[in-house]
């Protein structure tokens, strides 16, 4: 067996379920705030793709994906990201992923260099727990960044609680994983804290893993997140023997952006070195995108009115529970995600287990999705709720939350 696997923490649903066994469940219809999955409807079109396109399944897909996905994936980071400057291109630097997570996972088994004499692999806290089982696997060890650590002001906006700038450890540091924007605290690293690490990055020889899967979900419509190949792109001054994105890989999914956690289809795209390699590891891998989903994912890719429609559901739930929760929790819109992150001011485990026993609503304990770190767990007394529920279940929820923590204070 590879020892690696014994250092693998049981998901935190998993850890959710054992801090439940037992309880018994509130008598209310059951109101499910804990996994992040998209309940909101698939876009019509996508089964039209799916029933055209059936009979791709007699051929063996190739691993890089079809010219026709690749091309639209580029055309929507292009119209996205205002790639002008430096458009990704389809033939080289985007591979077809099935689904963000096997991606996150596979790309540290690619690129991870377990006998490098630089060490360090860097990952966000609270943070979505694929990266940390992915750096094990690739025999490393994760050091985690807390996100909300203090900074000083002049610090840019978003810029995670990771060292200075100046620190000597960015010397020892192979790959970073960064979730922008965050899950599940929802903030945003801006244009200029992805720039100051982009060049951190060049300057230390280490590559930036971008999650990016909640960047579609988005409060402002006119202020939608940054995404790292935007400010590798835009920067503007990078020297002759480097391209903009050589130390720079995105992974984007149609989970959330497009309501299709169960198609299993995302991308990853960046540097031509970096996406050859990811190319040949996947080849072997075995991993590529079955033919009819690959049809859904351009139409998915080449729509935006779906995804507009999306934002305002999850703007309209924030609208209806952000008031009812305020008297009892700091609480405010994150600027991007579907998920509320407050500071319950209490034991995270014991409301878990009060809202089910009382209410039956599924939440998740903070401290199942961070670890402890320099003595701090950033999840420590903190609820992850997400906004996935329908709208009159966010607001039941939202009351009967408001209602037990009135009664504790
Ligand atoms: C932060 C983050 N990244 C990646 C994923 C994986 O998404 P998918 O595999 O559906 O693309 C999730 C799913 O919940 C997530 O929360």
């Amino acid at each position: 067996m590879n020892p690696d696997l014994g250092k693998l923490q049981p998901y935190p649903f998993e850890k959710l379920k054992a801090l439940l066994s037992g309880v018994e469940a509130g008598n209310n219809a059951p109101i499910s705030l804990s996994v992040g999955e998209p309940r909101h409807s698939a876009p019509d079109f996508i089964q039209t793709a799916l029933d055209t396109h059936w009979r791709g399944i007699e051929k063996y897909p190739p691993t890089r994906g079809s010219d026709e996905l690749r091309e639209a994936i580029s055309q929507w980071l292009l119209r996205r990201f205002h790639l002008n400057n430096y458009p990704v291109s389809p033939v080289d630097q985007i591979l077809p992923v099935n689904g963000t997570r096997e991606a996150l996972f596979a790309i540290a088994q690619c690129l991870l260099d377990r006998g490098s004499n630089k060490q360090v692999v860097l990952a966000p806290n609270p943070f979505y727990q694929i990266y940390e089982g992915a750096i094990y696997l690739a025999g490393l060890q994760p050091t985690f960044y807390n996100l909300d650590a203090p900074r000083d002001d002049t610090a840019p906006a978003g810029r995670p609680g990771y060292w200075d700038n100046d620190d000597p450890r960015w010397a020892q540091v192979q790959l970073i994983y960064i979730c922008n924007p965050g899950n599940p605290t929802g903030q945003v690293m801006s244009k200029d804290a992805l720039i100051e690490l982009i060049e951190l990055a060049e300057r230390h020889d280490f590559i930036i893993v971008s999650d990016e899967c909640y960047s579609e979900i988005y409060r402002d419509e006119n202020h939608p997140p940054p995404g790292l190949l935007e400010a590798a792109a835009n920067r503007g001054q990078v020297s002759d023997d480097k391209t903009p994105l050589d130390h720079c890989l995105v992974f984007h999914s149609l989970s959330k952006r497009s309501n299709l956690p169960g198609l299993r289809s995302g991308f990853v795209a960046g540097g031509q070195a970096l996406i050859e390699q990811f190319l040949l590891y996947r080849t072997y891998h075995g991993c590529s995108m079955s033919p009819p989903v690959q049809a859904a994912s351009t139409q998915a890719w080449l729509d935006e009115t779906h995804v507009v429609n999306n934002r305002q559901r999850y703007n309209e739930k924030y609208e209806a529970v952000l008031p009812i929760l305020a008297p009892v929790l700091p609480v405010e819109q994150p600027a991007a995600g579907f998920y509320l992150w407050p500071d319950l001011g209490m034991d995270d485990e014991q409301f878990t287990r009060d809202m089910y026993n009382r209410y039956n609503i599924a939440v998740v304990p903070g401290s199942y999705l961070s670890r402890t770190v320099d003595g701090v767990n950033p999840g420590k007394n903190h609820t992850r709720l997400a906004l996935v529920a329908e709208l009159e279940d966010c607001i039941t929820a939202a009351t009967h939350i408001r209602d037990y923590l009135a009664e504790q204070q």
